[in-house]
């Protein structure tokens, strides 16, 4: 049974991929939640065609490709959205990462540094951008929301993780400083989630990610978070419920963050 926390609310889903993607369940639980959504993806991704499924489940949500490395595709994005919904928006979730380094097997001491560059542009200064365009076109009804997807190796070495972390860490910040400006202006709040390993496409393509994700759930009291879990933690940043909860980094995580160890890794090295 819904809960209807989103009722009247209009909203913006980047990155819903596949059935797997963060994004796809976020939107699923925004529209049991009451709210209405427009759905975005790299137009390269919505050529998989998966996006109309999701779509359709979502009451016919309009489907606007954007690469969030364009600024024109990002103004286009909020133009349109703005007109379907006949006013602003409340909530945009930004569920979008690709590092070109680790998709092409690059260790961290060996990078090649234009791949960085699109890297940090994909996964972090978009954030920016998209908050940059919303806040010149004043695109946000006031006290709405704006999350983005983190995780813990913004704060922690996991060697796999590669340019990632670092792209993660400018994510964070970024959500801090637009924060801050948003926040003075509109009492718009944003906020990162730090979300447990979660079996996905972005997800698995970090090396030996089964292990990683095995570790994490060991190393978790509560075990790892699902996907489903974080669309409902998504939900409750976009209602009214948190209204003065911003310029955070979350953990979403079981407890994961502020483990040391915990009983069944110590069972495990004592096998
Ligand atoms: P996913 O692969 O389903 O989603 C990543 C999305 O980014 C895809 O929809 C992809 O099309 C989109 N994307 C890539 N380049 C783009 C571009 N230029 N323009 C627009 N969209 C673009 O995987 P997942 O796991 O749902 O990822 C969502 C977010 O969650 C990412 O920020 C990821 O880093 C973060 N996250 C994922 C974790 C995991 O273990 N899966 C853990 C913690 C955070």
């Amino acid at each position: 049974m819904s809960n209807q926390l989103l009722k009247g609310k209009k909203g913006i889903i980047f990155g819903a991929l596949n059935d797997q993607s963060i994004a796809w369940k976020t939107a699923e639980k925004c529209y049991e939640a009451g709210a209405e959504i427009v759905l975005t993806n790299a137009p390269v991704a919505l050529r998989m065609g998966e996006i109309n499924k999701l779509a359709e489940q979502c009451g016919n949500a309009p489907v606007i490709g954007c690469d969030v490395t364009s600024s024109d595709d990002i103004k286009n994005l909020l133009e349109k959205s703005i007109e379907h919904f006949g006013g602003k928006i409340d909530f945009i979730l930004h569920s979008v990462g690709m590092s070109l380094n680790v998709r092409k097997g690059n260790h961290y001491t060996d990078l090649n540094y234009d791949w960085e560059h699109k890297t940090l542009d994909i996964s972090a200064m978009s954030l920016h951008r998209v908050c940059q365009a919303a806040y010149q076109m004043d695109a946000i009804n006031d006290w709405g929301s704006i999350v983005a997807l983190t995780y813990i190796a913004a704060q922690r070495i996991f060697p796999d993780y590669n340019e990632m972390a670092d792209a993660k860490s400018l994510l964070e910040s970024i959500a801090r400083s637009f924060g801050y400006h948003y926040g003075v202006r509109n009492k718009v709040r944003i906020n990162t989630i730090s979300q447990s390993p979660t079996m996905t496409t972005a997800g698995s393509g970090v090396k030996g990610f089964g292990g990683f994700l095995g570790y994490a759930d060991k190393m978790s009291p509560l075990g790892n978070a699902s996907a489903e879990d974080c669309a409902n933690y998504c939900v409750s940043l976009f209602s009214d419920l948190t209204r003065f909860v911003t310029m955070q980094n979350l953990f979403h995580d079981g407890g994961f963050s502020s483990t040391g160890v915990t009983q069944a890794i110590i069972d495990q090295m004592e096998k």
